[in-house]
């Protein structure tokens, strides 16, 4: 969607990975959407360094309104988790120089049976901007095939017309592929959003982590057309600071992510992120390549190993400033149990920067020696791991 938004793919915080619909909540309940939640992170953000490496949006998923609209058919916020209501948050998330996303269902209930937008769509459009949302995501549950292709242009076009600029997220192709099984008109959706969920959604644990990526290894084809600035294909959250993920499968799951150029959208309690999960999510070379602007999808490549077996994924990026030819970035990513080893010959790659390639490695910092168009460089990485390598033309 060319509305100026979205020019990277978002970065920040949603509450459904880990919170889901944590409503019911007990005094002193830690696992609990309410405002006390949100503002914490976004405490988080300012405070611990996620703001200046690029972390943003912090939104509201499902399950943050009252059960009904109020006599002007309003939507309106929980009044006992959110007290002093959205507009509130919006402010305080403002105020830190942060962005604030909320969520809607385009049914006229939400997933877990809250308002929805599909008859209300021009004062929810409305009320979203008074409050000052500047991110929202609207999901696609319980509508049939017709509704959906039609209600998201309408409800795109509402928003447009608050004059206020927003993030439009859709649910739009995952509902179409995986609910109405048919084929998604990725040239049509991403005419009208900012950025779309493919597949199911993230769960907390590795396994989802591996579909998730096996998923897009399987249709880089279909969907790296369609992604760019503006218009990003989005793979769901990562599940950083959930305790399910050993260091290197974190590696993973980050470096798979900017390889992508995925949204970054973490969702835990932000004190549960481990002091190695918050160095990688801050590792500004990686953060660049995540964010490059010209916001190309990696390519997976067969990883022709001596042992073991891992998929190169290869990305094209912006080259320091001054340079005369493209950066890329290899993450030779090992999703199984064994060690796999192997050499990346760099022939079999488009690169063409005829004096070569100084080499970083992402995740450690270091630098090896220079390489040539003609060269070889092994590599060896361990089981469920990656190995992140930049190289910049010399
Ligand atoms: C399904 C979506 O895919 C999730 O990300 C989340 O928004 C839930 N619905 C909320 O009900």
């Amino acid at each position: 969607l060319e509305n100026g938004m979205a020019r990277a793919p978002p970065m920040g915080w949603m509450s459904w990975g880990y919170y889901m619909c944590a409503a019911r909540c007990e005094a002193g309940d830690d696992k609990c959407l309410d405002e006390k939640l949100i503002l914490s992170v976004a405490d988080a953000f300012y405070e611990e360094g996620y703001q200046e490496a690029g972390y943003e949006y912090i939104i509201i998923d499902d399950c943050w309104s009252e059960k009904k609209r109020d006599e002007n058919g309003r939507l309106v916020a929980d009044k006992r988790r959110f007290p002093r209501g959205m507009k509130f948050i919006a402010d305080y998330i403002h105020s830190k120089g942060l962005k604030f996303g909320m969520y809607t269902n385009i049914a006229d209930i939400t997933c877990m049976q809250y308002p929805g937008s599909l008859k209300h769509m021009e004062i929810d459009a409305k009320t979203f901007a008074e409050w000052g949302v500047d991110y929202l995501k609207v999901d696609g549950c319980f509508v049939s095939e017709d509704i959906l292709n039609k209600a998201y242009i309408q409800l795109g076009q509402h928003l447009n017309d608050t004059g206020r600029p927003m993030v439009y997220s859709c649910s739009w192709p995952y509902y179409i592929e995986f609910i109405h099984r048919k084929t998604p008109n990725y040239s049509l959706i991403s005419k009208y959003c900012n950025l779309w969920r493919n597949y199911h959604d993230v769960q907390t644990s590795w396994l989802s982590v591996a579909a998730i990526a096996r998923f897009y290894g399987r249709r880089y084809r279909e969907l790296a057309p369609h992604h760019g600035p503006g218009h990003w294909n989005d793979p769901d959250m990562l599940i950083f600071g959930t305790g399910v993920l050993t260091r290197s499968q974190s590696r993973v799951q980050l470096a798979l992510m900017a390889m992508l150029s995925a949204p970054i959208l973490l969702s835990c309690n932000m004190k549960m992120i481990t002091p190695y999960e918050k160095e990688i999510l801050q590792n500004l070379d990686l953060i660049a390549i995540a964010q490059d602007p010209l916001g190309i999808m990696a390519e997976p490549h067969e990883f022709e190993s001596t042992s073991g077996t891992a998929t190169i994924w290869l990305k094209p990026h912006l080259p320091m400033k001054g340079d005369q030819y493209l950066s890329y970035t290899f993450a030779v990513i090992n999703m199984e149990n064994e060690e796999a080893t192997g050499m990346i010959q760099l022939d079999q790659f488009p690169l063409n920067a005829t004096d070569g390639y100084t080499v970083m490695n992402v995740f450690t910092g270091e630098y090896f020696l220079n390489v040539s168009l003609s060269d070889a460089i092994e590599v060896k990485v361990p089981g469920q791991d990656v190995a992140m390598l930049t190289l910049y033309p010399l």
